[in-house]
């Protein structure tokens, strides 16, 4: 697979475009699987896309998921056209923007009101916000990816100790360690700000359980359902187990790429906006508001869902009976929909060096999972696309059994 045109482009955006010249650890082409995974593309469409050399792949990863019909998806794209037609930046709301929060509250649990944004961090921060301002408290837990602000960047780079000092974190499934900080805060946290999950599943009781801790220390639960939502189910996470938060961000899949993100919850809480300043240029746009209800109200009629979750569960069981075949410590988690690769080498550099060996083979048949972000299936995605996921993961596994990752040659190693 050559991809000279990918890297020939990319020499030089990294000169000029800051984005470019750091964006390669998120595809990892260089740093990951050196020299395997393209940089650009070039078009794409339903469950594939093609980069700028011509090769083409079958995609899991979907733009981190947002694409949840298929690329370039023609019911969802007409309806933007259409609504570019007619003038889609008036600054004026439209009507669509009614007509989305409204299909938002029949869907998603706890939904009084809502309220659209543009991005997922526009829509966590905007939670924050919020919560701060409707409990007078400055505190926030959270947990996950949350987006990039202050509040809640990877990274520490830029961000005042202040900021830093406000905000804690926790142990996914381990309720003590949750209840620790609101024992030492008692009344100074706003809210928990957490994905309902991530790759690992909630134990039975997690999810109650940090429900019941928040209203006990008079805290808001704001569920990052951005990843989660209209794929999970279409209610999400709070849907799938049955678990109801005061505030709820959504975005990603729900508009099939197109920008748009959302909060709804409790109204008492929403309304608090008019004492707080949340607002952007775009937030009326209705491009994306076009996309999403398109999005949603396709998802809505067909067996869009059940069939994601029938695919995700044909590759799991696949891969689960490719790892158990090769003798490989590579565990098979996630949900059906999201699912990933857990390598378990021993040490991270280990983990790092067989999963070179195994993307480096996967990626080379064409088909791009990312190594490390947990990979989508689509609606657009066939039986025979996880037939042609299942034969990359037998030459990925075939190729970390040959370079010796096998439990067998790393125990006689150690
Ligand atoms: C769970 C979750 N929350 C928040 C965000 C931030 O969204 P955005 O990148 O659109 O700001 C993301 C993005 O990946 C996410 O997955």
């Amino acid at each position: 697979m050559r991809l000279d045109r990918s890297f020939e482009l990319d020499r030089k955006a990294e000169q000029i475009d800051a984005l470019a010249a750091k964006r390669k650890n998120v595809i990892a082409s260089d740093q990951m699987v050196e020299g395997r995974y393209p940089v650009f593309a070039e078009r794409a469409a339903g469950a594939h896309f093609w980069d700028v050399d011509g090769n083409k792949y079958l995609d899991f990863f979907l733009s981190y998921g947002t694409v949840i019909l298929g690329h370039a998806d023609p019911d969802v794209d007409d309806a933007v056209v259409r609504e570019i037609r007619r003038g889609f930046a008036v600054g004026l709301m439209k009507p669509v923007q009614t007509e989305l929060v409204e299909e938002l509250l029949e869907i998603i649990p706890g939904a009084e009101m809502g309220m659209l944004l543009k991005t997922g961090s526009d829509a966590t921060g905007a939670a924050v916000r919020l919560s701060r301002a409707f409990t007078g408290r400055d505190r926030v837990v959270r947990w996950g990816y949350n987006g990039w602000h202050d509040w809640c960047a990877q990274w520490d780079n830029g961000i005042p100790e202040a900021s830093r000092e406000l905000v804690d974190t926790f142990t996914y499934n381990d309720l003590d360690s949750l209840r620790a900080l609101f024992e030492r805060h008692p009344d100074g946290i706003a809210c928990v700000v957490m994905m309902p999950f991530m790759v690992e599943a909630p134990e039975p009781g997690f999810l109650e359980g940090v429900r019941e801790l928040t209203r006990e220390y008079g805290a808001l639960l704001v569920f990052d359902e951005i990843r989660s939502a209209f794929r999970l189910a279409l209610g999400g996470a709070q849907e799938h187990y049955g678990v109801t938060a005061d505030l709820v961000t959504l975005s990603k899949a729900f508009a099939n790429g197109y920008a748009v993100s959302a909060l709804t919850g409790r109204a008492d809480v929403l309304r608090t906006l008019e004492k707080v300043h949340i607002s952007s240029t775009y937030y009326s746009n209705a491009d994306a508001m076009a996309a999403a209800l398109a999005t949603i109200r396709k998802l809505r009629s067909g067996d869009h869902l059940a069939h994601i979750w029938r695919l995700g569960e044909r590759l799991q069981n696949g891969l689960r009976e490719l790892t158990a075949k090769s003798g490989v410590p590579v565990a098979v988690v996630g949900h059906p929909p999201m699912p990933f690769l857990d390598f378990a080498m021993g040490s991270e550099d280990d983990n790092q060096s067989a999963k070179r060996v195994f993307y480096a083979a996967t990626i080379a048949e064409g088909v791009f999972f990312h190594p490390n972000h947990h990979w989508f299936v689509s609606a657009a995605t066939t039986e025979a696309d996880i037939d042609q996921a299942l034969d990359a993961a037998r030459s990925g596994f075939e190729a970390l059994v040959a370079a010796g990752w096998t439990t067998e040659a790393l125990g006689a190693r150690s």
